[in-house]
């Protein structure tokens, strides 16, 4: 393996650029020549290409966001596409290729080997923390601690006005960050898209609680699971008491990374460059039970992601 390439693609997550900072100074200890490629698969597609050295990657572990910046690609989905990124690899003498992004990032690093005999391995990275195989996303850990700040902010006001917060957070089809941020804000409610959630429960323990002298309630909402203000017009209308609606949105993808994001973005990025020297494709990295592990890319993409159903009833038992 002389020369190995680097892409982030799809949502951002803090941590990116401490993978892409351990990926290029592995492969360079090694003697590796490493190119990073701006913009995702679009940027492959159109050759934004340039070499990286030790410098490339100064002072950026702490940073959020990447430094090669992201995409969705449209045009990488079509063959066409994939044939015109994987000329652009062979141009520039990219022997194996390290994606950094989501199930939807992997599936195309696997297009890309199974058609073009590319070398590819995935890094997950990801706020949601919806990729089945490995316990954690980098990304995860840092938009978790972003939202149990917001939640921290709010129940002083709702505490004040003994009101209702109702947090909407991000998640389409996964409950992970509302669930572990609740948790670990001490929200009282959590909904989120894998489990059923009956609204009549939701007021009558609001009243419960009001009547039992709790100032504040904390709901926290996976976006997939519900609109905020939808909610908080519900509850409102049900229980006569205030509710307010509060979306933290895109901050959640921003941020300084955490201490463990970092962590798990060096050896991520570390191991990628070891199983490509190896001469494995097609692997993804992750964490499982606190041991970095590499897996076939195909077997990865069929584990489907499922929810931690004894963490949801404790979410929502702690709220008396
Ligand atoms: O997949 C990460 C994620 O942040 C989701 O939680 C969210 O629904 C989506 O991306 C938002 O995408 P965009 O930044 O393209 O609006």
């Amino acid at each position: 393996m002389n020369t190995i390439g680097i892409l982030t693609s799809g949502g951002d997550a803090p941590g990116m650029n401490a993978a892409i900072r351990a990926i290029t100074r592995v492969a360079l200890a090694k003697g590796i020549k490493v190119m990073g490629i701006q913009r995702g698969y679009n940027g492959l597609i159109n050759g934004e290409i340039f070499e990286m050295g030790r410098d490339s990657v100064s002072d950026i572990i702490q940073r959020g966001g990447t430094v090669l910046k992201t995409a969705r690609s449209e045009e990488f989905r079509t063959p066409e596409g994939r044939e015109k990124a994987a000329n652009m690899l062979r141009i520039f003498g990219i022997e194996g290729l390290i994606v950094l992004g989501g199930d939807g990032s992997f599936s195309g690093a696997q297009l890309l080997s199974n058609e073009h005999g590319i070398k590819t391995i995935g890094i997950p990275c990801t706020i949601d923390n919806d990729i089945a195989y490995t316990d954690f996303t980098i990304g995860f850990d840092t938009a978790i601690n972003t939202v149990v700040e917001v939640i921290n902010k709010l129940r002083d006001t709702s505490a004040s006005h003994e009101r209702v917060s109702i947090i909407e957070v991000m998640g389409r089809r996964c409950g992970d960050i509302a669930l572990h941020a609740g948790i670990a804000g001490g929200a009282e409610c959590v909904i989120i898209p894998e489990m059923n959630f009956e609204f009549d429960s939701l007021c009558r323990s609001i009243i419960e609680t009001k009547v039992l002298g709790k100032l504040h309630y904390i709901v926290v909402v996976a976006e997939g699971a519900g609109k905020a203000q939808d909610i908080a017009e519900r509850i409102e209308k049900c229980t006569g008491v205030q509710a307010r609606a509060t979306v933290p949105g895109h901050i959640q993808r921003g941020g300084m990374p955490s201490a463990f994001d970092r962590l798990i973005a060096t050896k991520f990025g570390a191991t990628a460059v070891e199983v490509l020297v190896e001469g494995k494709s097609q692997r993804v990295i992750g964490i499982k039970d606190s041991k970095i592990i590499d897996i076939d890319m195909n077997e990865a993409l069929s584990i489907k992601k499922t929810v931690d159903k004894d963490l949801y009833h404790l979410a929502n038992n702690l709220s008396i």
